[in-house]
Order: structure tokens, then C-alpha cells, then sequence
């Protein structure tokens, strides 16, 4: 819920403006609050090296649900990519495993890509359970899909008490998890549908500590809040690949 129209604007012309700049071999998405998705995707008609993607959706397909968007219209104004569970969502509308699960599906019947958020809170990072914990969200809201359609969702590990804060989990610490969300989708699917898996880290992510964590193995890139509100950020972290 960050920048009114003009400020929003602004930045995406600076992003298009700073085409050149960015690192040709990744992939870029841009999902800016909803209210400024149509807008953005005339914009972006003729630059489709930056990918519109939206930050949430409902699970129905049309209907009666005042203030609600649902996949078939994000699809009908060009997102291509949306994300699902962002902690901020969980937390405030208390969403849960199975209205993701819906959510995925919806979106994937749209063929849009959902960007599935997971991660644990302070405290739970605290307890010796939080492997548990972030691998009971992939599993009970993820793992209802087949191979096929897993295989099409990326997974973005934050952990919440990185998120906005300026503490970013240590290079190894996001490693471990990432490898670990890898090892348990090789169980559940195979070992084909693990390595393929895209995991996204989040949380605190900024051009200073973005080179540390996107060299590590298993994350293959970055979900990003704050610095991402800057242009010249978002081109560095860009180039931080
Ligand atoms: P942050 O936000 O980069 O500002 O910590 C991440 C997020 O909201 O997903």
C-alpha cells in the first residue's frame, strides 16, 4: 500500500526508462497494489521484459464478492504472475491453508503464475520447530497439487520477522530453508520437479545483501518490498544476480 499515482508512475517510467540496465539473463515482474494494474499494463504493452503481476486475488471465478478481484479479470488486463499467502495477508485476514490452496488453483486455471509466500513469525523462529512450521504451509496448501501443476508455482521463503524490518536472514539461514523446501518437494514429486522449483527469498532484501543471497544454491531470486520502491534499486538488485 505504497505510492498514490503519480509517485507509482513515476517509478515505472524510471524502470522503463533503466531498460538497458537491467541483467538481461533474469526475469523481472513488477506487482503494484491493484488499483494500478490496468495502468500499468498499457505501459507495459511494449516492454515485455517486465512481467505485471498482481498481490492478491480471489479464489471465485465472477460473482457477488464486493471489493474483491478475481483471476479471470487479472487475466483479462494482461498479470501474468500473482502473489498468494504474502504474511500480510495471512496475519491481517487471516487466510489459511486451504483458501491458498484455492487461490493457487484459480490462478493456475487462468494461467497465471502464483508466487506462494510462506515463513514464520519471531517467535516461531524461536522454538525448535520452525522447519516444521514452514514446511507444514508448502505442505498442506501445495502439496493438494499434482506434479504438472506444482511445477508452475513458485514458492518465495520470508520469513516474517525479516519482512520490513531491516533484519535480513544470514545468507546461510535463508539457504537452509530453501534446500530444505527443495529436499521435502523432491519426496513428496521427484527429484525433476525439486531442481526445477523456483524459491524466491524475501524479507529485508536490498542491493547491499542481495549479492550474498542470490549466491547461494538453492534461491533463485528475490521477492521484494522496500527496496523495490526505488528505481536504481530495483536495478541493482537487477545486477545482483
Ligand atoms: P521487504 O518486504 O523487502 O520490505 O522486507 C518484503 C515483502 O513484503 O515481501
Amino acid at each position: 500500500m505504497n505510492l498514490d499515482l503519480p509517485e507509482a508512475n513515476q517509478l515505472l517510467d524510471d524502470l522503463i526508462a533503466g531498460e538497458k540496465k537491467f541483467n538481461t539473463d533474469t526475469e523481472h515482474i513488477i506487482c503494484p497494489p491493484a488499483i494500478y494494474l490496468s495502468a500499468f499494463s498499457e505501459k507495459l504493452k511494449n516492454h515485455s521484459w517486465l512481467a505485471l503481476g498482481a498481490q492478491n486475488c480471489h479464489f471465485e471465478k465472477n460473482g457477488a464478492h464486493t471489493g474483491e478481484i478475481s483471476t479471470s479479470q487479472l487475466k483479462s488486463i494482461g498479470v501474468k504472475y500473482c502473489l498468494v499467502g504474502h504474511s500480510e495477508r495471512r496475519d491481517n485476514f487471516n487466510e489459511g491453508y486451504d483458501l491458498l490452496l484455492k487461490k493457487v488453483k484459480a490462478l493456475l486455471a487462468e494461467d497465471i503464475t502464483p508466487i506462494f509466500c510462506c515463513g514464520e513469525q519471531f517467535q516461531v523462529r524461536e522454538s525448535n520447530v520452525f522447519k516444521e512450521f514452514i514446511i507444514k504451509q508448502i505442505e498442506d496448501s501445495l502439496f493438494g497439487l499434482d506434479a504438472k501443476d506444482i511445477s508452475k508455482v513458485i514458492i518465495a521463503y520470508e520469513p516474517i520477522w525479516a519482512i520490513g524490518t531491516g533484519k535480513t536472514a544470514t545468507a546461510e539461514e535463508a539457504q537452509e530453508i530453501h534446500q530444505l523446501i527443495r529436499q521435502r518437494t523432491a519426496t513428496q514429486y521427484n527429484e525433476s520437479v525439486a531442481k526445477n522449483m523456483r524459491i524466491l527469498y524475501g524479507g529485508s532484501c536490498k542491493p547491499s545483501n542481495a549479492k550474498e543471497l542470490f549466491g547461494q544454491k538453492d534461491i533463485n531470486g528475490g521477492l521484494i518490498g522496500g527496496a523495490s520502491l526505488k528505481a536504481e534499486d530495483f536495478i541493482a538488485l537487477s545486477n545482483s544476480f
